[in-house]
C-alpha cells in the first residue's frame, strides 16, 4: 500500500462527506481499532526486520494527516451549522448574550459612599485632602507639638529627611484645611487613605481607611456630637442603638472620647463585642481651642466636634472580616464575594 496514495484519497473522501455523522463513520474506518491504518500497524510482524521501522513510522505520519484533515473538516462543519442556525429564521439576536464576568466595588468604596450619602442628607460637605501631607496639618496645628509624646504612637512614614512632609497618619488634618478655606458655621467629612509605620498583622495594616467629622457653629456640644453619631448608626446598622462614652485622649480634642455602641449583632454578649454587649465604635470630642486658632476660627465665638470612624475596622464588622489584610491584597477570591 503506497501511503500517499492512501493519504490522497482518505482526504478526499473527507472533504465529501457531508455531515458529522459521516465523518465518524470514515473516521472509525481509516483510523478506529480495526481501521486502515491499524491493518498496516498488524502488518509489521510479517515484514523483513529491516523495513519494520520504517513502515511503522509512515503508518503513523499517515494516521497524524488524518487526525488532522478530520478535525478541519469537523470544525468547517461547526462553523457552517452555526451560519445556519444564524440564517434560520427562528434565530433571534436580541436574545440576551451569555453574562460575562463582572467586576464589583469594593467593600470600603460601598460603605464610602453609603456614609457620603447619609452625611449629604444631613448637610455636610464632602472634603479629600492630600496622602502626603505636611507635618504641620498632621501634627502641629492639631495640638501635637514636635516633642508631643502622641508623635511616637503615630507611627509616621516621614518623606523627607528634616521631617516636613510625611504620608499623613490620619484624616484630622483635613480638619485644619477645611477651617482654613471656609467660615462657620459649616459641617465636612472627609473620607480617605491614612498610613502607618506598623508590624502588620490580623488587626493592623500600613495602609487603611478613616472618615473624619467636623462641625463648626455656635455653642456646639457634646449633646451635639452624640445625636450626630446616633444618625450615624442607624444609617450603618438601620437602627437605633445605645452609645455610652468613655474618655479618651486625643491632643486637638478637649474633652476627647472614645464612643461605643450596643452592640449590633447580640443581646448577651457574641464574638464581635467579646462578650461585652459594646463594640468600641470611634474617637471623637470638642474640637480644642489650639486647634481652631490654628485653623483661624476664634474660639471664643465658635466651637465644634470632631470624629474619626475607622473605615476598615467599619468594614470588617459589617462583614464579619477577621483579617484587616484581606481589604488591601487584592486577592480575586475575596472580592468576588461583594
Ligand atoms: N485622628 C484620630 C486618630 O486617628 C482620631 C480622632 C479624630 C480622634 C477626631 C478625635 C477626633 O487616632
Amino acid at each position: 500500500m503506497d501511503p500517499e496514495a492512501t493519504l490522497d484519497a482518505a482526504r478526499e473522501r473527507i472533504s465529501a462527506c457531508e455531515d458529522t455523522e459521516a465523518l465518524k463513520d470514515l473516521e472509525r474506518e481509516l483510523i478506529g481499532k480495526k481501521g486502515l491504518v491499524a491493518a498496516m500497524l498488524a502488518e509489521i510482524p510479517k515484514l523483513a526486520p529491516e523495513d519494520r521501522k520504517a513502515h511503522g513510522q509512515k503508518a503513523n505520519a499517515l494516521k497524524q494527516s488524518i487526525v488532522v484533515a478530520i478535525a478541519n473538516r469537523a470544525a468547517a462543519f461547526s462553523s457552517s451549522q452555526l451560519e445556519t442556525a444564524r440564517r434560520a429564521d427562528d434565530f433571534d439576536a436580541t436574545l440576551p448574550a451569555p453574562l460575562a464576568d463582572r467586576g464589583s466595588l469594593h467593600p470600603i468604596t460601598q460603605v464610602t459612599r453609603e456614609l457620603e450619602d447619609l452625611f449629604l442628607s444631613m448637610g455636610y460637605e464632602i472634603l479629600d485632602g492630600p496622602e502626603v501631607e505636611l507635618d504641620h496639618y498632621n501634627f502641629e496645628a492639631l495640638n501635637i507639638t514636635k516633642d508631643h509624646p502622641a508623635r511616637d504612637s503615630q507611627d509616621t512614614f516621614y518623606c523627607d529627611e528634616i521631617g516636613t512632609l510625611v504620608l499623613r497618619t490620619h484624616t484630622s488634618p483635613v480638619q485644619i484645611r477645611a477651617m482654613e478655606d471656609r467660615t462657620p458655621p459649616f459641617r465636612v467629612i472627609a473620607p480617605g487613605r491614612v498610613f502607618r509605620q506598623e508590624t502588620t498583622d490580623a488587626s493592623h495594616d500600613h495602609t487603611f481607611y478613616q472618615m473624619e467629622g467636623l462641625v463648626v457653629g455656635k455653642d456646639i456640644s457634646v449633646a451635639h456630637l452624640i445625636g450626630a453619631m446616633k444618625t450615624l448608626l442607624r444609617g450603618i446598622f438601620g437602627r437605633d442603638l445605645d452609645v455610652r462614652l468613655r474618655p479618651g485622649h486625643f491632643p486637638f480634642v478637649e474633652p476627647g472620647f472614645e464612643l461605643d455602641a450596643r452592640c449590633p449583632f447580640c443581646d448577651s454578649g457574641c464574638s464581635v463585642c467579646k462578650k461585652t454587649t459594646w463594640i468600641e465604635l470611634l474617637p471623637c470630642g470638642l474640637v480644642h481651642p489650639n486647634v481652631l486658632r490654628a485653623g483661624g476660627v476664634d474660639p471664643e465665638e465658635w466651637s465644634g466636634f470632631a470624629f474619626g470612624l475607622g473605615l476598615s475596622r467599619l468594614v470588617m464588622l459589617r462583614h464579619n472580616i477577621d483579617d484587616v489584610r484581606h481589604l488591601l491584597d487584592g486577592d480575586v477570591r475575596f472580592l468576588e464575594q461583594f
